[in-house]
């Protein structure tokens, strides 16, 4: 197959973009490397897939792309590029959200009008928001609690409405919590983990008692490629890793891989948080035949490694 993967420099996409080339397809990555995290772990990121041959890279804005043309030769889009992150999706910065989410989505959408080329779309469990309805199911209500997603919600509802009116091949896939090796310096078992390493503090937003379900980077590949292939085309699927712990848990957890003590402080709540997440997979099991394979102590001891390996040397450069 020749594919296209959309934020290909970023964590998942670089992930799901390595996978693609393993087994022999064609990938034309796209990605602007935007600024959210620095540029030299995403080129850090794309190392693996610029000795394959097959692979090419387009480093642009998807909003400045003739994306028609670019698509025309192409068997599957994975669209994983978008503005990531919960907190900082307030105030001006929403504008990044609503390009980059919302309009690009939308641009992708519009050039496969026509086509029969099937859109993977990445979206997340904070479309869910705030609940006390657990396991969370594609059918429940979503009331997304921060800016962020509401901009993956939207996205979501334009696959939809692409798919309802114009035939557009689409499949949502909710993840949730993806972390392992490449995952964004943001997210919680990056900040810890690297705070550790370095002997920081880590800081704690809340009582630390809220849980994430959290899924390894190659349970959410895996799920990408299941999409592909079941065209169940028109649904969504949640994607979570069955590793639901609360944070206070996994930092006793990281403690034990590690062979050392967290330095903890806690503060206050973070606007856009959600106090739990826990995803039922019975459709992504039934549908996709998804079932997670890695356990967190597998995960995290990778994340580690990847951390030690790679992390820290680069930002000693
Ligand atoms: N990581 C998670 O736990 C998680 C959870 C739920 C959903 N998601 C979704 O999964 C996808 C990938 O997330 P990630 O953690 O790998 O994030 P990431 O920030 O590492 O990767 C996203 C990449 O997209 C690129 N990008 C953004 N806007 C673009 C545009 N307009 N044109 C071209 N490139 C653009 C960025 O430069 C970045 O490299 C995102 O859609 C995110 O919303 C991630």
């Amino acid at each position: 197959m020749n594919v296209i993967v959309t934020g290909c420099a970023g964590f998942i996409g670089s992930s799901l973009a390595e996978r693609l080339l393993q087994q022999g397809h064609s990938v034309l990555g796209i990605d602007c490397f935007s600024d959210f995290y620095p540029r030299k772990i995403k080129e850090e990121n794309l190392k693996p897939l610029q000795d394959y041959e097959q692979f090419q890279l387009v480093a642009k804005n998807l909003l400045e792309l003739d994306l028609s043309e670019l698509v025309k030769p192409t068997d599957a889009v994975f669209h994983q590029a978008a503005q990531a992150g919960v907190r900082s999706s307030w105030g001006s910065q929403f504008e990044i959200y609503t390009e980059n989410n919302i309009l690009a989505t939308q641009r992708l959408l519009e050039s496969l009008v026509g086509t029969e080329i099937p859109l993977i779309y990445a979206s997340s469990s904070s479309v869910y928001g705030e609940t006390t309805q657990l396991p969370m199911r594609e059918d429940h209500p979503t009331h997304p609690r921060s800016p962020y997603g509401v901009s993956k919600l939207a996205a979501e509802h334009l696959c939809q409405l692409y798919w309802e009116n114009y035939g557009v091949r689409c499949v949502a896939l909710r993840y949730f919590t993806v972390y392992g090796p490449r995952q964004r310096p943001d997210m919680a078992f990056h900040r810890f983990i690297r705070a550790m390493l370095t002997g920081e503090e880590i800081e704690i937003y809340g009582d630390g008692e809220q849980t994430r379900d959290f899924t390894f980077i190659s349970d959410a590949v895996e799920a990408n490629l299941r999409a592909l292939a079941s065209k169940k085309w028109g649904e969504v699927y949640n994607i979570g890793g069955g590793s639901r712990i609360s944070i206070n848990a996994s930092i006793k957890l990281l403690e034990s891989i590690l062979g050392k003590k967290a330095k903890l402080r806690y503060k206050a709540p973070q606007r856009g948080d959600v106090t739990h997440t826990y995803a039922d997979t019975h459709k992504a099991k039934n549908d996709l035949g998804f079932v997670p394979k890695t356990s967190l102590q597998d995960g995290l001891t990778a994340e580690v490694e990847w951390i030690q390996k790679v992390v820290l040397p680069l930002l000693t450069q």
